[in-house]
């Protein structure tokens, strides 16, 4: 038979979580977290209570994910819970809205610390987009390549913004001892406790922490998931929430928190400690959004994969190339997709992503609770209480209707009817089968020329 490989091991799926969560956000949302909560003290607990709905989170879908073998993540979650329906309005939403907002979010941010050098702080919008388009495309090369330079660009970035990471902690440590501890003074005056304060505030922390749910895409390519897809979730996670707090009480220490809040980017402001070896933060950024793209990537390129082998993509999309054994069309798609939406693309897209991200985080969480109550019987080689799903979907709830009950806006209805819009595009084309050989040609030409063939399931 013809498979994609199991190449993924312990070191490579810590990086995959990690190295994915780990990309833009630490290097600029310390400051926007403090700005809407108000107070050092409340902005640590904000982030330690995004690193536990993090670890939570990652614990359920590890259950899930050793329950249900087979890859693509929340999709074949709520294929094999709630039915086709949901999973094609997840994919649905993920392909046009999720993928390509956090996809293009990181692109353009490794692209602004790389042209920063040369045209300062306002570069030209049209050097920026082109430099992130180029990014993309060098990762989608990459990723069309092989499994194996793909897990290890993810290894080598997740190494180098570790280190970058651990500077700044170190930095901060040595200014702490020697006694610089006045910003601590009134460490919880001037809290912000308003409900929006708070869902806010999580909204910045979250997106720091997104990319928990990375390995979930590709467990069919994993060694030994029932051991290593628990396992790499507590350590990576673990690790990530460790290094954030001390990251912020570096920056808490360096800097007051009026200073924090004024700084254009955090870490490039490490420029005042580090002196003429500032560049080496920017690099470090740099390269830590570009290790959390590439994830991004890998796994997002799962998800059509495999949404294309239950029939709700093309066909062509659940092919991979017969010697490099990447599926290398769902990988072109994610990128074509990716251009197209960086050409209006800015940061704002990134609230929208996270509605929806949480709407579908939410509805796999019930999945789960569904599955320990209906299906006991199940062979659950990894299990967590079921008090855990219930938090977390608590939690998912609170973050999908705070901003709505708070603040209404227009886009969040734009937003679900965009979700709803899928049954329009699935009644036709996937439920009646309309047009069942629209695109047999379109297929047999693409898998001649991009050499690739159908393959089985890993499971
Ligand atoms: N957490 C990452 C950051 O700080 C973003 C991850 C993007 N999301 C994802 N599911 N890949 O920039």
């Amino acid at each position: 038979t013809f498979n994609l490989e199991r190449g993924v091991g312990l070191i490579g799926a810590i990086s995959f979580i990690a190295g994915t969560m780990i990309g833009s956000g630490i290097f600029i949302s310390p400051q926007y977290v403090l700005l809407s909560i108000g107070s050092p003290g409340a902005a640590l607990v904000i982030w330690a209570c995004c690193g536990l709905i993090a670890m939570l989170g990652g614990l359920c879908y590890a259950e899930l994910g050793t329950v249900i073998t087979e890859s693509g993540g929340e999709y074949i979650y709520m294929l094999r819970t709630f039915g086709k329906l949901v999973a094609f309005m997840f994919v649905f939403s993920f392909v046009a809205v999720m993928r390509p907002a956090s996809a293009t979010g990181l692109a353009l941010s490794v692209s602004e610390y790389v042209v920063a050098p040369f045209y300062g702080c306002s570069p030209p919008e049209i050097v920026v987009k082109a430099v992130a388009a180029a990014v993309i495309l060098l990762l989608s090369v990459v990723n069309c390549m092989s499994v194996r330079l793909a897990t290890g660009v993810q290894v080598v970035s997740m190494v180098v913004k570790l280190m970058g990471l651990a500077v700044i902690i170190i930095g901060g440590a040595v200014m702490l001892f020697k006694g610089n501890t006045q910003n601590f003074d009134n460490f919880f005056e001037g809290t912000n406790v308003g409900a929006s304060a708070i869902g806010l505030s999580f909204y910045q922390g979250l997106w720091s922490y997104d990319g928990w749910n990375t390995l979930n895409f590709l467990t069919e390519e994993l060694k030994r998931p029932e051991v290593n897809l628990p396992r790499a979730v507590i350590i990576a996670i673990s690790l990530v929430t460790g290094l954030y707090l001390l990251v912020n009480v570096s920056y808490l220490t360096v800097m007051t928190p009026k200073e924090l809040v004024s700084s254009s980017a955090v870490a490039v402001t490490w420029n005042k400690v580090l002196g003429s070896w500032g560049w080496i933060m920017s690099v470090a950024a740099a390269l830590s959004a570009f290790g959390s793209l590439n994830g991004t990537f890998f796994s997002g390129g799962r998800v059509c994969f495999v949404a294309a082998r239950e029939g709700h993509m093309p066909d062509i999309l659940a092919m991979a190339h017969i010697h490099r054994l990447t599926p290398s069309p769902a990988l072109i798609f994610t990128t074509i997709v990716s251009l197209v939406v960086l050409i209006p693309g800015d940061f704002q897209t990134i609230v929208n992503f996270f509605f929806t991200a949480w709407i579908f985080y939410g509805i796999t969480l019930a999945g789960l609770l569904y599955l320990k109550i209906k299906k006991p019987e199940l062979p659950r080689p990894y299990k967590v209480p079921i008090i855990l799903p219930i938090l977390v979907l608590i939690a998912a709830v609170f973050l999908v209707l705070a901003p709505i009950v708070d603040n209404p806006q227009i886009e969040y209805l734009y937003v679900t009817l965009f979700i709803l819009s899928g049954i329009l595009i699935y009644i036709p084309f996937i439920y009646y089968k309309l047009c069942p050989n629209l695109l047999t040609k379109l297929t047999v030409f693409l898998q001649l020329f991009l050499e690739v063939c159908p393959v089985d399931k890993n499971v």
